[in-house]
Order: structure tokens, then sequence, then C-alpha cells
């Protein structure tokens, strides 16, 4: 760990982490505040945790995965004694889905392929999306888990194994390139371009993070993605296709090793990010 930094402009915070698993992206968190002269206390969020909040100054979400409610309990009282959330939204309960981030962003006119929920009452539209593949995901998926892609005729076959409303079905969008833009309160800080041999682009299935100049237009879509689902900290994932530019995700506890192993420094971006917003 590098030594403590001096001098600096900044309050000394209690920071709790909540995250329903272990990552190496709290530990560079954790490290990069230290430095800055916080306390950090790290919690696995799982049932039958209980906070108190009265002993933290900040509450900082990572994953929360199979723990949405705990996590939105445990945020509420943060924000009821007034106490900074990233994700706020959290707090307020009004967490998306994915379907309805892409309602969101459809409304804000960003670019996504069609997409139904993967029902048999909406088979016959499926069938008529533009695409002769289809991609399924899982409403919660992460990650690139559990995401796969199949012929149309295949559809029938498949709703029959799933079951109704947990699965999305989507245009097969043909991605040329696909960026990682990193938002934070609106201002997009930095990226990468994503490489894969196939098609599924996830660092954690595989893809290997590549430098790349942003440009204006990307970041353009990656800040209006960000803010038209009120996410803090921002990973929008941004694919390049015929169509436009195609808004994947944006993840609200987005990794950033794969980032940081390009020699750029994320960890202390959200260490920053907090302090400004308990100084607000
Ligand atoms: N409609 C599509 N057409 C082509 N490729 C797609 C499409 N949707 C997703 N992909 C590819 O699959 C990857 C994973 O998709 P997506 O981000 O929707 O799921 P996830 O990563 O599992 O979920 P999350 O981002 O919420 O963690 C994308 O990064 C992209 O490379
Ligand atoms: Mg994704």
């Amino acid at each position: 760990m590098a030594p403590p930094l001096t001098g600096l402009n900044c309050i000394e915070m209690k920071i709790l982490i909540l995250s329903a698993e272990k990552q190496q992206e709290i530990h560079r968190i954790t490290d990069e505040a230290k430095r800055r002269g916080h306390k950090i206390t790290f919690r696995i969020l799982k049932k039958g945790l209980k906070i108190n909040p009265d002993k933290f100054d900040v509450l900082l979400l990572r994953a929360i995965i199979g723990n949405v409610k705990l996590a939105e309990r445990i945020a509420e009282k943060f924000y009821l004694r007034e106490k900074p959330v990233v994700d706020e939204k959290l707090a307020k309960k009004i967490d998306r889905n994915k379907m309805e981030n892409y309602i969101v962003f459809m409304h804000k006119h960003l670019y996504i392929p069609k997409t139904e929920y993967f029902t048999k009452s909406n088979l016959i539209k499926i069938k008529k999306f533009d695409s002769e593949w289809i991609v399924l995901k899982p409403l919660s998926g992460k990650r690139g888990i559990g995401i796969e892609r199949i012929h149309k005729n295949e559809l029938e076959s498949r709703l029959k194994k799933f079951g109704e409303t947990t699965y999305l079905a989507q245009e097969f969008a043909e991605i040329k390139k696909e960026y990682r833009v990193y938002v934070i309160d609106g201002k997009a800080i930095g990226g990468m371009e994503k490489v894969s041999k196939n098609w599924i682009h996830n660092i954690y299935q595989g893809a290997k993070p590549k430098k790349a100049i942003l440009s204006t237009k990307i970041k353009e879509v990656a800040i209006d993605a960000a803010k038209s689902v009120e996410t803090e900290i921002a990973g929008c994932d941004i694919g390049t296709t015929k169509k436009g530019l195609f808004v994947i995700e944006v993840n609200r506890s987005p990794g950033f090793a794969g980032y940081e192993s390009l020699g750029k420094k994320f960890a202390v971006e959200i260490v920053k990010y907090v302090e400004r917003k308990l100084k607000k």
C-alpha cells in the first residue's frame, strides 16, 4: 500500500462498504481511502446483518445482487439520518431492473435493439425482430453469466425450459467495438475498449481491456445514459453498431480492475466522489 497522503484538504470519513461478495475493487477502494486518511469498515451483505448507521458517516454499496431488499433497508436508514449513500437511488428505492433501464434509455432516444420480456405472449413480436439470432438475458444478470444467443427457431422450446418473465429477449446486434466508459457525477472520467474473441465482451468472460481514446459522441451517450437512470458511479457499456451507439448496460457498481491494469486510476476517483458528497 502506498504511504498516506498528507496535507489533504478533506475531512476524515468513516466509510462503510457493503457488498454481497469480496472484490479486488473493494481492496483498492480501501487502500485509497486509507491513504487519504479515512476509516473503512467492510461488511458482507447477507441475511441477519445488523448495521448501526450512527457509527459511520457514509455508506458505499457495491454488489447487492441477491440482497437488494436488505441493501435498500440499510441505505434508507443512512438516508433518513441525512448521511450520504452511494448510490442514493437505493435509499430512495428507485433502482430498476434491466428492462426498466432499457425503457428509460429508449425514452431518452438512446439506441437499444428491440427488446421484450421473454414470454409466450411476446413470442410473435420477438419473431418479428430484425435479426435471425436472439440474445436471451437474465433480468438480473451480471458479468455475462447466463446470457446466450439462440436462433429464432429455438425460441419456443427455450421458453418451455425457462418459464415466464425472468429473461429478456433482445435483437442480436452486430457490435463492431465495445467500450466501457466510466461516468462519475455526470462526467466521463475515462474508459477503455473491451476486446473479445467472441460476441460477449465482459472482462469477466475473458475480454481484454485495451487503451482507447473515447469520441465526444461516446462520452455524451454514456453521460446521458448514466444520468437517465440516476447512477452516480457508472460503468457504461457502449457498443458501436450500424444502427448507432447501443447502450448495453449502465452498471452501478462497476468492475475496474481491467481498467486499472492499463495504468489508470479509478478507486481514488470513487473516494474523491464520496468526499465531495459528504461535504455537500
Ligand atoms: N443484443 C445484443 N447483441 C449483441 N451482443 C450483446 C447484446 N446484448 C449484450 N451483448 C453482449 O453481451 C455482453 C453482456 O451483456 P449485458 O451487459 O446485457 O449482460 P451482463 O453483463 O450479464 O449484465 P450486467 O452488465 O448487468 O452485469 C455485452 O457486454 C455485449 O458484449
Ligand atoms: Mg454487462
